[in-house]
């Protein structure tokens, strides 16, 4: 590394960068003893780079945002050149990026999601829903699912579940949670479609139990996230779409994760042609170049604050950085034809996945959609006991998962844990052939980890 960055300040070695930062950061979802962090020094395209020049493929876009790929030149004229003309203004000013960007998401989202209020994170954008949804109906309670992720600000936690919870508790009150539907571990033991999607009719008796004129919102992910890459059953969000219709309750899906192509649409709740009445969007909404949320909505919503105060606000709520990335990539998003290259890719992800599956008894499960694919590893096919068990507390030691993570890393593939015993594939969408082939190779090899305590 040079004496000099490009910025004019004075660079840091490497052992520098790790003291300083060992010493003086807290970092998120660790236990901080022990922490070895990777100095990351760089990104270009599918890659970034370490400190020592050593490449890393980057197949789970970061945490699942950088849509576009790293350091893409025109997203880095658009934030440049709007830093140059007006860095912010604040909320109550018109701006022309932030005119551009609702007007986009407006085309861009499903059915007449026409308004949109902007945050600077996913949690930010869940928080604000709720808020909507509760002060547009009039009433307090919401509907979240057993096993999903909304963010981990003290509302955003009551709405998730996984024992990243159990920290933020009590959380705010009046949320109640219920099953979702995960074919592959059925929690009403039942097989699809044969099951008549008990999943979607529990939420409807969940609704009733707790007071149908006391219901709000339901919330959920469309496709779960960090929480394995659940995809819900064909007539589960059609069902979900019509209960809340019945009982005037506010259809809510966080697209922070799918949104954006992830899964080969624009967004996920577009494979089932249901149109939710709030949705919720960060991380591909600016490919991560700029901290964005946006909480979008279908008129009927926002015309309850026609003649009444919209009582939420952050200082930085369409900043104009965000707003000028949200609108390049966007315009990169539908240039590039990227929706449709993770639609492609995505096809050929999954069929290369299920060729691993064919070859390594670790692999219970293979699920997904569009580049957004998991592989849910156990100990035994049959009776499925999971290879990391998610519920948690405190440090552990490095279970088959994480070893197999750890020897995909060395091979020069990044990919993100999540939170349960599945591996999470969501390269950028536009990654290619080669580099699928690339990641599937080195886990070919890693699975070798996990296929050693399978007992069978
Ligand atoms: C589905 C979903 N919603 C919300 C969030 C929270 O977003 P943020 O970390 O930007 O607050 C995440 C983060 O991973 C997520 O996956």
């Amino acid at each position: 590394m040079s004496e000099q960055c490009k910025c004019g300040q004075k660079a840091l070695d490497a052992e520098t960068i790790k003291k300083w930062e060992l010493d003086h950061v807290l970092y998120p979802w660790q236990v901080q003893k022990g922490l070895n962090p990777l100095i990351v020094d760089r990104a270009e395209g599918n890659y970034f780079y370490d400190i020592n020049g050593k490449q890393y493929l980057d197949f789970t876009s970061q945490f699942v945002y950088s849509n576009l790929g790293h350091a893409d030149k025109r997203m880095v004229k658009a934030i440049s050149d709007q830093v140059a003309r007006l860095e912010t203004a604040s909320s109550p000013f018109a701006t022309e990026p932030k005119a551009k960007l609702a007007k986009l998401i407006a085309d861009v989202t499903p059915g007449d999601i026409s308004k949109t209020y902007f945050s600077t994170s996913g949690a930010e954008a869940n928080e604000g829903a709720v808020k909507l949804a509760r002060m547009s109906t009039g009433r307090e309670k919401i509907i979240s699912r057993f096993v999903g992720y909304h963010g981990s600000t003290y509302g955003a936690m009551a709405l998730s579940n996984d024992y990243r919870n159990w920290a933020c508790e009590p959380s705010i009150p009046s949320v109640t949670r219920c099953l979702g539907p995960y074919c592959y571990r059925c929690p009403f033991g039942a097989t699809y479609p044969a099951c008549d999607l008990q999943c979607a009719k529990h939420v409807e008796d969940v609704i009733r139990f707790e007071g149908e004129k006391r219901v709000a919102g339901f919330i959920s992910e469309p496709i779960v996230g960090a929480n394995g890459i659940i995809v819900p059953p064909d007539g589960y969000w059609q069902k979900i779409r019509e209960i809340c219709d019945k009982y005037g309750v506010m259809l809510i899906l966080d697209e922070v994760m799918t949104g954006f192509g992830r899964t080969g649409k624009w967004f996920a709740c577009e494979h089932w042609n249901v149109v939710p009445d709030i949705m919720t969007m960060a991380k591909g909404v600016t490919s991560g170049y700029v901290p964005l949320g946006a909480t979008s909505m279908r008129p009927h919503v926002a015309a309850a604050f026609e003649n009444k105060q919209w009582v939420h606000g952050h200082t930085y709520s369409g900043h104009a950085l965000g707003m000028a990335a949200g609108v390049a990539a966007i315009e990169i998003y539908k240039e590039d034809n990227m929706i449709e290259n993770a639609a492609k890719m995505g096809e050929y992800l999954i069929d290369k996945v299920r060729e691993l599956q064919d070859k390594h008894p670790s692999v219970g499960d293979v699920r997904g959609k569009g580049l957004f694919v998991g592989m849910e590893l156990v100990k035994n096919r049959k009776t499925k006991e999971p290879i990391h068990d998610p519920w948690i507390e405190g440090p552990r030691t490095p279970t088959a998962k994480m070893k197999v993570l750890g020897k995909v890393m060395q091979e020069g593939v990044y990919c993100l844990p999540g939170q349960t015993s599945v591996l999470m594939m969501a390269p950028p969408l536009t990654v290619t052939k080669a580099e699928i082939d690339r990641a599937i190779a080195a886990f070919d090899v890693a699975l070798a980890l996990s296929d050693a305590e399978v007992t069978e």
